[in-house]
């Protein structure tokens, strides 16, 4: 050990667990998240993801393990305090105020998102209004800054979603599934924004089913089954694992993964 410690990782996950009952729908899981690294879940519907996402933004409590932040124990702190250590989160569905217009939606998060407001104030501040434009910018929603919430189309609800995350200026943003029935159109417009978010220094932990979204943009991914790892390493050896092949992707998804993955190195050199 040399003096100066090496930084602990972002995100750490020790032995957490979360039991429904009889139900582990956590069990017993371990991983790290490095500053600036995205790490893409994986897995079949049922297989713990979204509970996992409960556990760290602390809108379930984990029944074991531990979750540190910085090396910070944030296993037992409230959702509000979560968010303002740093950890924003969007949702599987659609979540937001729909009468309220777009930038309404994002200002809630600019001012509610980044310190405690035991009392509203009156205004809000030059502060929460930067952070809502910035984030519209960002993922590239400010032309539907104005537009009734409940109206936009769904690929404009997803980007909203990302962008009131991003209003509360995180270190760690959990997305999960934000392609979920979206064309491959709309597909690379939500690939681009994410590429904005990560290059702006947010470290992010996306869950996906849809595997060319997913390898595309993760450094990492890990792949869970009835709560459990079933893989982790680069997205490269996802077709090549047999377990994943057969509990999760199947031969037929895998193959085409594959081949879409060579075409994507040709591509590129
Ligand atoms: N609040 C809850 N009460 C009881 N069971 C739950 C609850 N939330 C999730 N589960 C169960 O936990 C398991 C994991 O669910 P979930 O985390 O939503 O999976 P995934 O997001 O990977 O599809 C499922 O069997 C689900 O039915
Ligand atoms: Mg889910």
């Amino acid at each position: 050990m040399t003096a100066t410690a090496a930084a602990p990782p972002l995100l750490s996950c020790r032995n957490v667990g979360k039991f429904f009952g009889a139900l582990a729908a956590v069990d017993d899981l371990s991983f790290d998240v490095g500053i600036g690294e995205v790490l893409g879940i994986g897995g079949p519907n049922g297989a713990g993801k979204t509970t996992l996402f409960e556990l760290i933004s602390g809108l379930n409590p984990a029944s074991r393990g531990h979750i540190l932040l910085s090396g910070r124990d944030i296993t037992r702190l409230t959702p509000e305090q979560i968010c303002h250590a740093g950890v924003a989160r969007t949702f599987q569905l659609n979540a937001g105020f729909d009468s309220l217009t777009a930038r309404e939606n994002v200002l809630v998060g600019a001012y509610f998102g980044r310190e405690n407001r035991i009392l509203p104030s009156f205004r809000i501040g030059r502060q929460a209004n930067e952070a809502a434009d910035e984030a519209m910018a960002l993922v590239g929603i400010e032309a539907s800054a104005n537009r009734i919430t409940g109206k936009l189309p769904v690929l404009e609800r997803k980007l909203l979603m990302m962008a009131s995350a991003m209003a509360t200026r995180p270190k760690l943003l959990l997305m999960d599934e934000p392609v979920g029935g979206l064309t491959a159109k709309e597909t690379d417009r939500v690939m681009r924004a994410v590429r904005t978010i990560r290059a702006s220094g947010v470290t992010i932990i996306l869950i996906e089913h849809v595997m060319r979204f997913l390898v595309q943009l993760s450094d990492r991914v890990m792949i869970m089954h009835h709560g459990e790892k079933i893989f982790e390493g680069l997205p490269g050896n996802l077709v090549n694992d047999r377990t994943v092949v057969d509990v999760y992707l199947g031969q037929g998804a895998s193959d085409r993964l594959r081949s879409f993955m060579q075409e994507k190195v040709r591509a590129h050199g």
